[in-house]
């Protein structure tokens, strides 16, 4: 079946694979145009092709790099014409241990990677297109940013922020653009691979959905709350969690 062109425009950033990947392939098919980042150039390469040469352009670069986030919208504007939708989804987890001995060198790095290259690809698409002609941004936060989240600590510092950034922007980008978060649970990507892998049954036993999510799960998020079914939500995060916090008070 041929999809309608919608018209619309996104940049996801980190969508070479998992999340981001997923987030692309349910806007591909609703008809938007997208362009993909990612640091790897086979990666990003590959996935152009699987999502269409005609429907998404790759851009390789870090996500803190301010040159390469305004590299990756130029290269929209240039490519497509306009950049509706932001999608800020790289992010990194490069730690695991207990807060007292946190190396604060990377807190920061994981504080500019996760928070700061966010509102630095909002504030190139607010400039390049979206304070005269609107649209919609979507952070993708985590719910280790909405609970304490044992031994990845800094990595909930900088997801708790992206919730406030998303709130910040919200406020101050409306009523042209809405900015809302999506905060999910284990999504089997390889991010969280180290979290299910050999033990995916009894992971997903404590989930009362009965599975872990899938980057499917996250992209039909990311689609509603860029499109106008959405139209009067913004400064949300959308907790997508299997229902894994209804077990808080449990035991
Ligand atoms: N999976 C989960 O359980 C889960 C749960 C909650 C939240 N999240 C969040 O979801 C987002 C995506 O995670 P994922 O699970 O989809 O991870 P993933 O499968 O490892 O994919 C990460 C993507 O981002 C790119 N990337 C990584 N670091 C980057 C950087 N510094 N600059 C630019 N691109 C970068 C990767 O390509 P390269 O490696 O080639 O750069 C890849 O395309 C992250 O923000 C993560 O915190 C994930």
């Amino acid at each position: 079946m041929t999809v309608q062109d919608s018209g619309k425009v996104a940049l996801v950033t980190g969508a070479s694979r998992g999340i981001g990947y997923g987030i692309a392939q349910a806007l591909v098919a609703r008809g938007d145009r997208v362009v993909i980042t990612g640091r790897g150039e086979d990666a990003l390469k590959d996935a152009v092709e699987k999502l269409g040469a005609d429907r998404a352009v790759g851009i390789a670069g870090k996500a803190h790099d301010e040159a390469h986030q305004a590299a990756a919208v130029e290269r929209a504007m240039e490519a497509f014409g306009r950049v509706d939708f932001l999608i800020n989804n790289a992010g990194t987890n490069p730690v695991f241990g207990p807060m007292a001995e946190l190396d604060l060198g990377v807190a920061r790095k994981v504080y500019e990677t996760n928070v700061i290259s966010a509102l630095g690809f909002a504030q190139q698409t607010w400039k390049a297109w979206q304070k005269e002609n609107g649209g919609a941004i979507v952070n993708i936060a985590s719910v280790a940013g909405v609970s304490a989240s044992p031994f990845i600590g800094a990595y909930g510092m900088s997801k708790a922020a992206m919730v406030n950034l998303t709130q910040q922007l919200a406020h101050e980008f409306a009523p042209v653009v809405r900015v809302n978060a999506i905060a999910p649970a284990v999504v089997k990507t390889k991010f969280a691979e180290a979290l299910y892998e050999g033990r995916e049954a009894e992971a997903a036993a404590a989930y009362p959905l009965g599975r872990l999510g899938v980057p499917e799960d996250i992209g039909g998020a990311a689609e509603f709350l860029t499109s106008e079914k959405s139209g009067w939500i913004t400064g949300q995060t959308l907790v997508i969690d299997g229902g894994i916090f209804l077990n808080a008070g449990v035991g």
